[in-house]
């Protein structure tokens, strides 16, 4: 009887035992397969929510209702920005309501690409660096170029290796490295003659260019010339894409032809140089045309071009006042390149034939 009676207790605690363990494994959360996961910045979210709770267990898989609401996405993306997020996981485990949070991390750990690069940039002497020309770069985080070219001594012939560095925000980087080679321009061919005075071209009645002098316009001139109009366009002037740039001696022969055939040879002049004068035949000299391609001269324009050219290495080179020392009548639309100089003229408020001290005025 009393060995009865112990078997029952026995048995009891037993059963209460069991019973206790499983209500607290019922009571007990459902872990993770992994607490935190990982995206890379720009990756669509897209979590399999169910397949990371580790059970099996249907009602807890069916219960299951997840908070995203501290996800903070890109505008109008589908990819969450950068940051750290809890992801409340809410699900009924046996009679208790239960949460588990998952961590999501969202890093960005691409390196920014070049869109554009060069090995190597070819200047002439005293013409204007631009770096962001020839490299540009790219990252969903925004990107910036370092570099420094304080080394870099453009008066004068020399090659200098170079480093370029696109960075992120989150100190992810790419390294380019290339050559800069400044050079002398190149002077007259053989038999021809062109004068060039501490590395500058002068082209005025005085002064000639060879037929053969240039074929096209200056590369670099060009670049910053068009890097000029861009940025006129962007402020909102009344500025073409269309430029008049290079013309070769037969075009300028022609085009001076006739202007002298409408208005003679005095008057023409004093607007259209002699073939073999122009400084359009150098490819370094720009016509700058408003919307309808007419020659730029609507005061707004012109107001900001004369303040502005010298920070591109451009040079207004025929102006008000000058007529007798340039030989030509005003032509505020007329870039002339210059380069790294042309601030420095710019402030002298001087000619470019005073700047150089050469002569200037009438043909011989
Ligand atoms: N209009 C300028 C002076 C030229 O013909 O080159
Ligand atoms: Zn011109």
């Amino acid at each position: 009887m009393k060995k009865k009676l112990v078997l029952i207790i026995v048995l009891c605690l037993m059963l209460v035992i069991a019973l206790s363990t499983m209500v607290l494994m019922l009571l007990k959360a459902v872990s993770l397969k992994a607490d935190e996961i990982v995206y890379e910045y720009g990756q669509p979210l897209h979590i399999e929510y169910t397949s990371l709770l580790d059970t099996e267990d249907q009602q807890i898989l069916d219960s299951l209702s997840v908070d995203e609401s501290q996800i903070e996405y890109e505008e109008n993306q589908t990819y969450p920005k950068v940051g750290e997020y809890s992801i409340p996981l809410h699900y009924q485990s046996f009679f208790k309501k239960m949460t588990t949070s998952l961590k999501l991390i969202v890093k960005d750990t691409t390196s920014p690409q070049f869109d554009k690069s060069t090995n190597e940039i070819n200047l002439f002497v005293n013409d204007q660096l631009d770096i962001e020309a020839s490299f540009s770069c790219s990252d969903l985080s925004g990107c910036k170029l370092l570099y420094d070219t304080s080394q870099v001594k453009l008066n004068q012939e020399g090659s200098y290796p170079m480093q370029i560095k696109a960075v992120d925000p989150y100190e992810n980087e790419n390294i380019m490295d290339f050559m800069i080679h400044v050079k002398s321009r190149p002077v007259a061919s053989v038999g021809n003659q062109v004068t060039i005075v501490n590395g500058l071209l002068i082209v005025n009645k005085k002064h000639g260019i060879p037929s053969d002098y240039a074929t096209t316009e200056d590369p670099v001139a060009k670049v910053q010339i068009q890097k000029l109009i861009s940025d006129m366009q962007a402020l909102g002037y009344d500025i073409s894409s269309d430029y008049n740039g290079y013309r070769s001696y037969s075009i300028q022969r022609d085009l001076y032809n006739s202007y002298v055939s409408k208005y003679g040879q005095a008057k023409a002049d004093t607007f259209s140089a002699r073939p073999g004068y122009s400084e359009h035949q150098s490819g370094l000299a720009f016509d700058l045309h408003h919307q309808n391609r007419k020659l730029v001269k609507n005061e707004n324009e012109v107001q900001w071009i004369a303040q502005n050219a010298y920070k591109y290495g451009f040079i207004v080179r025929y102006q008000k006042g000058w007529e007798a020392i340039t030989g030509y009548q005003a032509e505020p639309w007329h870039l002339r390149y210059i380069g790294s100089k042309a601030e420095d003229i710019y402030r002298s408020g001087l000619t470019l034939e005073e700047y150089l001290g050469v002569e200037g005025g009438n043909y011989r």
